[in-house]
């Protein structure tokens, strides 16, 4: 069949696109087929604007967007003022990590060179409430931001759960609707937590691995771990799917977390810091060909090798009201050339929420964290 947008040339010569000749032969403007006309343009312009409508998520109420997920968080812990709608609670911590060239194999990331670069982080408590009292079962979360010396940076949230519970963004964002309190109770309804668990197996499965790991005494003899894969890429373009893991210097220790002031987490890492720098080595778990890159439920075999790239060294901390750090989003996929996101499912809605969450904020007056600069002068 010949090409209908071939492009032809009139008798000047001169280049004519496919419309052309059409124009040339079109009938004269007449009142009706001028409303005819503006009819068809403003069908067009219906049709362009229903589709950013559909998009925008505005005609399928079910459809999950950052904005539906970032209103659920607040439906669940309140609204709280320039805060994080997740790991709302938090201090800030300064430091360095001291690359030992082993992760150039790996990746060709300025980060994995031999040297230094400075690092700007946050210890998070999961949850939406700022002012939560601390509790060992609650989720531990490091933020950190890697300055490189090209100016590139590399930011990393990560979590001290081994696994996390949840494969996609729909099964979180489900789990959180699940656990929205009663208003009757103030309790969450037991009976949408067993619905949950028995729609999402791969959840049950995740929360028998992190029951069996008892979390330990403090933010500073935890490990901390991306979860997610990366791909990384070396100086010869081979990839390589990772996870990485902070394996903390501190010994671990069990916590007991009875009787303990509202804030114990927190000032046992201020204590600590002010006594001593705090480190943990980065270290990478490197994939073999058939492990779930898509899945952070799912743990990848014991035995895979482990590449130690370095040593983290965090050795100030400061109320979140006078750090940087407050106003840093800690998106997973701001990543340096040479680290690259899997096709995990999690990344992208994590960027996309975390983005929804940080415009909010940004806009919100500051309201006084609760760890305030005096508790970490103390
Ligand atoms: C679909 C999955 C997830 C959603 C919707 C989600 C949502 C959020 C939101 C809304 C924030 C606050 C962002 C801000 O205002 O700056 C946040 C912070 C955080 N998230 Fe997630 N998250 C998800 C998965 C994860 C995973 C898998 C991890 C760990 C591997 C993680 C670790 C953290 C940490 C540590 C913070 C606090 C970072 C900081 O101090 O700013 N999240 N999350």
């Amino acid at each position: 069949m010949a090409n209908q947008n071939a492009k032809t040339t009139n008798e000047n010569g001169e280049l004519l696109n496919e419309t052309a000749p059409m124009e040339k032969h079109s009938a004269p403007l007449t009142a009706g087929n001028m409303f005819a006309r503006l009819a068809g343009i403003g069908c067009l312009l219906l049709g362009v604007v229903g589709a950013f409508l559909y998009l925008g998520g505005w005609f399928s109420p079910q459809k999950l967007t950052p904005a539906r997920f970032v209103d659920e968080f607040e439906r669940v812990s309140g609204i709280h003022s320039g805060f994080r709608h997740n790991h709302a609670k938090g201090v800030s911590v300064r430091g360095f990590f001291d690359s030992n060239g082993q992760g150039t194999r790996l990746s060709k990331a300025v980060v994995f060179q031999n040297g230094r670069v400075p690092v700007i982080g946050r210890f998070s408590l999961g949850g939406g409430d700022p002012h939560v009292p601390d509790a060992l079962s609650t989720v531990r979360g490091l933020g950190l931001q890697f300055s490189l010396p090209d100016g590139e940076q590399w930011r990393t949230a990560m979590i001290n759960l081994p696994v996390f519970p949840f494969k996609d963004p729909q099964a979180f964002y489900d789990n959180l609707v699940a656990s929205q309190l009663d208003p009757n109770t103030h309790q969450p309804d037991p009976a949408k937590g067993t619905a949950f668990l028995a729609s999402h197996p791969e959840t049950a499965r995740a929360l028998t691995i992190i029951k069996s790991h008892a979390p330990s005494s403090g933010f500073d003899n935890t490990a901390y771990y991306s979860l997610n894969a990366f791909r990384f890429v070396n100086a010869d373009g081979a990839s390589t799917y990772v996870r990485w893991t902070l394996t903390p210097v501190q010994p671990y220790e069990t916590g007991t977390g009875a009787s303990q002031n509202k804030d114990f987490l927190f000032d046992g890492l201020i204590a600590s810091i002010q006594q001593h720098p705090l480190q943990w080595h980065l270290v990478m778990t490197v994939a073999q060909p058939g492990d779930p890159t898509d899945n952070a439920t799912i743990p990848w075999p014991e035995g895979r090798e482990q590449v130690d790239v370095g040593t983290l060294t965090l050795d100030s901390v400061e109320s979140e009201e006078t750090s940087p750090a407050r106003d840093i989003n800690f998106d997973p996929l701001v990543l340096p050339a040479g680290m690259a996101p899997s096709n995990d499912p999690l990344l992208s809605a994590r960027s996309a929420v975390y983005s929804q969450s940080f415009t909010r904020r940004a806009g919100e007056t500051k309201e006084p964290s609760e760890i305030t600069p005096s508790e970490v002068r103390k």
